[in-house]
C-alpha cells in the first residue's frame, strides 16, 4: 500500500463532486491518472470563483506541478481533447509545449466519428427505453474495444495507415447505420478532414504510460487516481442496462492504468449529501417535481457535460454502502452538505422493502428493483449557513448528526465535508477519518 497515494471514486450515479476533491488532493500529488470512461465525464473545479469543467483531462491539470496521465482504459476523442486543451489555454493554463504536462496511453482506444453517430442512432432506436447516454460515443467505442475492432492511439504513429483504417471503419459504420438503423450515412471525406488534424495534435502526447507510471511509482512519486462516473453506473455492478460501458470502481483503476491494487493508496469515496442521476434508470429515492426541483435549483443540478437537468432525490445509503463495500472505501468525502441547509426534516434511505421483506442491498434485476420501496429514517435539519464552517465542531448539531448517521449506516468514516463549491470551502478531517477507520 502506498500511503501517500489516493484513489477517488464516485459512490453514487456520478456528479458527486469528484472534480473538487481531486483538485484538493492534487496539491499534494506528483501524478494524476484518469483510468476509464471518456468525455462523458464532467468534473467541475472552482478556483477563486472561476469554474472549469474537465471532461477528458484529469482534474489535477490546474496544478502546474502535477503530471497528468490519460491511461489505457480511457476512451479518447481527439476532437474533444483538442477543444478542452484550447479552452484551458484561453484561460491561461497551458498544457502542451516544452514542459508538456499530459501523456496519453498508446493503448487507449480512440472514440471515432462513427462511435458518436452510432451512439445517437442506437439511443434513437431504443425510443422511450433509451439509456439517456451523454452521446459521446462511449458505448460504441468500448463495444469495438471488446470485439477487437477498435483503433488505438498507438496507431497514430503511422498516420497514412491510420487514415486507411479510419476510412474502412467509416465505410463499415455507414453500412450499419443504413442497414440496422435506417440512418443517414456519414460523409467519409468530411469526417476524415475534421478528425485528422486533432489526431495530428494528439500524436506527440502519446506514449507508453504503463512504463512511465511504473518508473514514477519506483521513484516514490505520489499518485492520485481519478475515477469517473459513479459505482452505480458500473457496467457489472450498476443498474444494468442503465449504466455506462466501463468499470467505475477500483477494478477500472487497476485495469485502466496498468498498476496493481497494492498501489492505489487510500480509497476515497465521494458522496453527495443527497442523490442525483442523469439519464434513465431506476432511482428509488427520486423526488418528484416540484420537491425535486427545489434541490435541483439550490444545488445547481444541471449536467456538466450535457446541461440536462439532473434527477434529484434523498440520500440512498443502501446504494452508498453497497458501493463502499464493493471498493474497500477507506473514507468518504461528503459533498454539498450546504445544499441541505433550510430543509426542516431530511429523510435518508436506510433499507429497501421488496415484496414485504426488508433488504439491505440492491437487487440485480430491474424488475425486482422496480418493486422495491425505500425505507426512510427522518433526520432533523438545520437552518444555519455552513459557509464558514472549517471544522466539524463548527457545524450545527443537526448537521453533525447527519454526518454521524452516514458513518454509522455505511460503516465508513467521513474525512472531508464540502460546504461550498470553492477549493477552500471544505472541512478536512483526514486525521479524524484515519482514527475512525482504525477504531472500525
Ligand atoms: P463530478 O462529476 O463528480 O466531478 O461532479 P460535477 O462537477 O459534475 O458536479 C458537482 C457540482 O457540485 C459542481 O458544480 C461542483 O462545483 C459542485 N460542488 C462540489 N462540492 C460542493 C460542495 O461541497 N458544495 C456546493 N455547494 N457545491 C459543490
Ligand atoms: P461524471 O464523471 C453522471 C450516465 C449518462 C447515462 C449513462 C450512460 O461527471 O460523474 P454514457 O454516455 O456513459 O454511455 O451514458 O451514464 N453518465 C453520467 N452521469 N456523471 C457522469 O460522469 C456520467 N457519465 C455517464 O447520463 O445515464
Ligand atoms: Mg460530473
Amino acid at each position: 500500500m502506498t500511503a501517500s497515494s489516493s484513489t477517488v471514486l464516485g459512490l453514487q450515479w456520478g456528479d458527486e463532486g469528484k472534480g473538487k476533491v481531486i483538485d484538493l488532493l492534487a496539491a499534494q500529488t506528483d501524478v494524476v491518472v484518469r483510468c476509464q470512461g471518456g468525455a462523458n465525464a464532467g468534473h467541475t473545479v472552482v478556483v477563486g470563483g472561476r469554474k472549469t469543467v474537465l471532461h477528458l483531462l484529469p482534474s489535477g491539470i490546474l496544478h502546474e506541478a502535477a503530471d497528468c496521465v490519460i491511461g489505457n482504459g480511457v476512451v479518447v476523442d481527439p476532437l474533444e481533447l483538442a477543444k478542452e486543451l484550447d479552452q484551458l489555454a484561453a484561460g491561461g493554463c497551458v498544457v502542451e509545449g516544452p514542459r508538456n504536462r499530459l501523456t496519453v496511453s498508446d493503448r487507449a482506444h480512440l472514440v471515432l466519428p462513427c462511435h458518436v453517430a452510432l451512439d445517437a442512432a442506437s439511443e434513437a432506436a431504443k425510443g422511450a427505453g433509451k439509456v439517456g447516454t451523454t452521446l459521446r460515443g462511449i458505448g460504441p467505442c468500448y463495444t469495438d474495444k471488446a470485439s477487437r475492432s477498435g483503433l488505438r492511439t498507438g496507431e497514430l504513429r503511422d498516420l497514412t495507415t491510420f487514415e486507411r483504417r479510419l476510412r474502412e471503419h467509416l465505410a463499415h459504420t455507414n453500412r450499419v447505420l443504413a442497414g440496422v438503423y435506417q440512418a443517414a450515412p456519414l460523409d467519409i471525406d468530411a469526417q476524415v478532414a475534421r478528425y485528422l488534424p486533432a489526431c495530428r495534435r494528439l500524436a506527440p502526447l502519446v506514449a507508453d504510460t504503463t512504463g512511465f507510471l511504473h518508473r514514477q511509482m519506483a521513484a516514490g512519486k505520489r499518485f492520485l487516481f481519478e475515477g469517473a462516473q459513479g459505482v452505480l453506473l458500473d457496467l457489472d455492478h450498476g443498474t444494468y442496462p442503465f449504466v455506462t460501458s466501463s468499470c467505475t470502481g477500483v477494478g477500472g483503476i487497476i485495469a485502466g492504468s496498468g498498476l496493481s491494487h497494492r498501489q492505489l493508496g487510500q480509497v476515497i469515496g465521494v458522496v453527495k449529501a443527497y442523490s442525483t442521476r442523469v439519464g434513465g434508470g431506476p432511482f428509488l429515492t427520486e423526488l418528484p417535481d416540484p420537491q425535486g426541483e427545489i434541490l435541483r435549483k439550490r444545488g445547481g443540478e444541471y449536467g456538466a457535460t450535457t446541461g440536462r437537468p439532473r434527477r434529484c432525490g434523498w440520500l440512498d445509503l443502501v446504494a452508498v454502502r453497497f458501493a463502499g463495500r464493493l471498493n474497500g472505501v477507506d473514507a468518504i468525502a461528503l459533498t454539498k452538505l450546504d445544499i441541505l441547509t433550510g430543509e426542516p426534516v431530511i429523510p435518508v434511505c436506510v433499507a429497501y422493502e421488496l415484496d414485504g421483506r426488508r433488504i439491505d442491498t440492491i437487487p440485480s434485476r430491474l424488475d425486482d428493483l422496480a418493486r422495491c420501496t425505500p425505507v426512510y429514517e427522518s433526520l432533523p435539519g438545520w437552518a444555519e449557513s455552513l459557509a464558514k464552517c472549517r471544522k466539524r465542531a463548527d457545524l450545527p448539531a443537526n448537521a453533525r448528526s447527519y454526518v454521524e448517521r452516514i458513518e454509522a449506516i455505511t460503516g465508513i468514516p467521513v474525512g472531508w465535508i464540502g460546504v461550498g463549491p470553492g477549493r477552500d470551502e471544505v472541512i478536512s478531517e483526514t486525521a479524524a477519518g484515519a482514527a475512525l477507520a482504525e477504531a472500525a
